[in-house]
């Protein structure tokens, strides 16, 4: 199976108070966006595509491997991934979505995303269970019911689809739409999406915090 790999980069790094992009922060040295892009190849993918804020080319260019292709970024997740998909080369059976924020995402987790679709499911995310309580809050901030929590999963990154799936669905979203991953595109297209195991290292860096856990996890 020929798979593209598509990383997610062109955030801004407001919320980790840094004032280069969060895919540039450096982890045990080595920027997120060259972690994730490494665990893309390591795991099966056989090119990557990486969407990037359009002024910091040059910066991102200069910590990637040559081969791996830049687009400029849009002003949402959504408008980035639409970017970046359109770079895609048009042979490739399957793409794997994946956020820079999600550094120390083990390349088991991409095998396994490939290997769902190599038997034969059109989308497919990795999850991992929840095992907190559970509830609905309000806009007054009071409890409005119970969520079961044996039936809900936390989504994690790469996220594989049919190439071809992928991109109808992105197709016939409007053009401003901002969702939060790829499985929500293609769910709005009525496509059924598979799961397997996540990994908890697969956590997503948002504030200082969890870098400051990340470089912890690099040591040990
Ligand atoms: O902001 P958040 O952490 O949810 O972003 C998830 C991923 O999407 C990050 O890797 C970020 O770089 C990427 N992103 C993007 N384009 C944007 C906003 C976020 O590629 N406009």
């Amino acid at each position: 199976m020929h798979a593209v790999g598509i990383v997610a980069a062109a955030g801004s790094g407001l919320r980790l108070g840094s004032d280069v992009p969060k895919a540039l922060v450096p982890l045990a040295g080595r920027p997120l966006v060259r972690w994730a892009v490494d665990t893309l190849l390591a795991g099966g993918v056989a090119e990557v595509v990486v969407a990037v804020p359009a002024a910091e080319r040059d910066a991102f260019a200069a910590v990637l491997p040559d081969r791996v292709v830049l687009v400029a970024g849009g002003s949402s997740r959504t408008a980035s991934v639409r970017a970046a998909l359109k770079a895609v080369d048009s042979s490739a059976d399957a793409v794997l979505v994946h956020d820079a924020a999600r550094p120390l995402t083990p390349p088991d987790v991409v095998t396994r995303v490939l290997a769902a679709l190599a038997g034969g499911a059109r989308a497919v995310v990795p999850v991992l269970p929840v095992v907190d309580t559970t509830v609905a809050v309000g806009a007054d901030g009071m409890i409005t019911g119970a969520l079961p929590r044996e039936q809900i999963r936390r989504v994690q990154t790469p996220q594989g689809f049919h190439r071809a799936t992928l991109v109808e669905a992105y197709r016939r979203l409007p053009a401003h739409a901002e969702l939060t991953d790829d499985a929500a595109v293609v769910h709005t297209a009525k496509v059924r999406v598979a799961t397997v195991d996540g990994d908890e290292r697969a956590a997503k860096v948002t504030v200082a915090h969890d870098l400051a856990l990340a470089e912890l996890q690099v040591r040990v």
